[in-house]
C-alpha cells in the first residue's frame, strides 16, 4: 500500500471514493481526525443494541460517554496491572518456544508463536479457561475479516461470532456477579466512578473489544518485527547484544509496518482538511499507515531507522489512544528477548509462501514459514 499512500499524500491528500467515504492520508490530517472528537465522531452503533456490543463500546463512543467508560475500565486495566503480567508473559513465551523441535527449526511462526501468545495473554487476563482459546481466535478473526472459514469447512460469519461471544461473556459476567474472582471481568463488575458502575452490556462490549482489538494487532506487530529482522539480519545481533535497543526497534516496526492501517470516523459538521471541505455526515477513513510514512514528519520515511525523534501514531492519538499499548509493547519485547536467547538468526526462505492478512485494515501475516537457527 505504501506507494499508493505516497501518491495520495502528494496528489489527493483528502479524497472521496465514488460518492462514498472520504480518505485522509497526511500525518497532520490523520492526527486531527483521530483526536478532534468534536468534528470527527467515533460513534457507530447505538448504546442499547444487544446484538452489537462493540458498537456501543469504548472505541465507538464519544465524550461524555467515552470519558466515563474509559475512567471505569481504566480502573481494571491499569499500567501496573499490565506490568504485573510480565512474569506470566515470559512463562507463556518460554512454553511456546520450548514446544518447538530442538535445534534449527522451520515453522510457521504465526501459528506457533505470534498468534498464541497474545490470545493466551488476553484469555488469562479475562479469566477464560485454556480449552476455549481456539474458539477465541476464530471469533476475533471472524469479527475483523467479516467471516472465517473453519477447519471443518464450515463458515463462521461476523454475526455468528457476535452472537456466540455475547452468549459466552454473558455467562462469564453472571458467574462473576455470583462469585467474584481475581480477574479483569470481576474488576469490571466492581469498577465505580461517582457511584456509577458499568452496565452488563458495557462489560460485554469491553470484553469483546479486548478480544478483537488486542489479538490480531499484537500478532501482526510481532510477525512484522520478525519480517523486519529477516530483511535486516544484522539487527538480530545488535538487539541481542544491547537489549536496550529492543523498545526503539519495536517503535520503528510500529511506524514502518503499522499493524492497524486505518480507523474510521464520521464528520459531525462541515470541516476542511488540507483545503478540502468534507460535508457533515461523511464517513472518513484515516490512514494511520500513511501518516506513519509522511516525509513531512519522518525524514527518509521509507527507510527503517531505529532512534527517530518523531513519535509514530500506530496506537492512535488523543482520547482513544490505545488502552492496550503498554501490553502490546510488553508482549513484543518479551517475545523478542525469548527468541534472541535461544536463536542466533531468523530467515524467511520463501517470501511467496508468506500469506499477508487479506484486509486493508490490518497489516501483517496470516502465515509466515520461518527458519530459526539455534544458538550453539
Ligand atoms: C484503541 C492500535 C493492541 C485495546 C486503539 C487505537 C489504535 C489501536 C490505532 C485507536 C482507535 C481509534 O482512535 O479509533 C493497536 C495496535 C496494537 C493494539 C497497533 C498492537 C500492536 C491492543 C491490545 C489491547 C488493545 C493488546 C488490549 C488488550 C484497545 C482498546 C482501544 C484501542 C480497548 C480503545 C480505546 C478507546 O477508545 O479509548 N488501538 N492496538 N489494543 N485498543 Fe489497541
Amino acid at each position: 500500500p505504501f506507494p499508493w499512500y505516497e501518491y495520495m499524500r502528494l496528489n489527493q491528500p483528502v479524497w472521496q471514493e465514488d460518492g462514498g467515504a472520504w480518505h485522509v492520508f497526511r500525518h497532520d490530517d490523520v492526527k486531527r481526525v483521530l483526536s478532534d472528537y468534536e468534528f470527527f465522531s467515533s460513534q457507530r452503533g447505538t448504546t442499547d443494541d444487544p446484538s452489537n456490543p462493540i458498537g456501543a463500546s469504548l472505541i465507538s463512543s464519544d465524550p461524555p460517554r467515552h470519558r466515563q467508560l474509559r475512567t471505569l475500565v481504566s480502573q481494571a486495566f491499569t499500567p501496573r496491572a499490565i506490568d504485573d503480567l510480565a512474569g506470566r508473559i515470559e512463562q507463556i513465551a518460554t512454553e511456546l518456544l520450548d514446544s518447538l523441535p530442538e535445534g534449527d527449526v522451520e515453522i510457521d511462526i504465526v501459528e506457533r508463536l505470534t498468534t498464541p501468545l497474545p490470545v493466551i495473554v488476553i484469555a488469562e487476563l479475562l479469566g477464560v479457561p485454556a480449552n476455549e482459546r481456539a474458539r477465541f481466535k476464530e471469533w476475533s478473526d471472524a469479527t475483523i475479516a467479516g467471516s472465517r472459514q473453519l477447519d471443518a469447512g464450515e463458515e463462521l460469519t461476523f454475526s455468528d461470532a457476535q452472537r456466540e461471544m455475547v452468549k459466552y461473556f454473558s455467562g462469564m459476567i453472571a458467574q462473576r456477579l455470583e462469585m467474584p474472582k481475581d480477574d479483569l471481568i470481576s474488576g469490571l463488575v466492581d469498577a465505580k466512578v461517582d457511584g456509577e458502575s458499568l452496565s452488563h452490556i458495557d462489560i460485554l462490549g469491553f470484553c469483546i473489544l479486548l478480544l478483537v482489538a488486542g489479538n490480531e494487532t499484537t500478532t501482526n506487530l510481532l510477525s512484522n518485527a520478525l519480517y523486519t529482522l529477516h530483511e535486516r539480519p544484522e539487527l538480530w545481533d545488535e538487539l541481542t547484544e544491547d537489549p536496550g535497543l529492543i523498545p526503539p526497534f519495536i517503535e520503528e516496526v510500529l511506524r514502518f509496518r503499522s499493524p492497524v492501517q486505518h480507523m474510521y470516523r464520521t464528520c459531525t459538521s462541515d470541516v476542511a482538511l488540507s483545503g478540502v471541505t468534507i460535508p457533515a455526515g461523511s464517513h472518513l477513513v484515516a490512514w494511520i499507515g500513511s501518516a506513519n510514512r509522511d516525509e513531512e514528519v519522518y525524514q527518509g520515511a521509507d527507510q527503517f531507522q531505529i532512534h527517530r525523534t518523531a513519535r509514530n501514531i500506530a496506537f492512535g492519538h488523543g482520547i482513544h489512544y490505545c488502552l492496550g499499548a503498554p501490553l502490546a509493547r510488553l508482549e513484543a519485547r518479551i517475545a523478542l528477548e525469548a527468541l534472541f536467547a535461544r536463536y542466533q538468526a531468523v530467515h524467511i526462505p520463501s517470501l511467496e509462501a508468506c500469506k499477508p492478512v487479506p484486509t486493508s485494515l490490518v497489516y501483517g501475516f496470516e502465515s509466515m514459514p520461518t527458519r530459526l537457527k539455534r544458538r550453539r
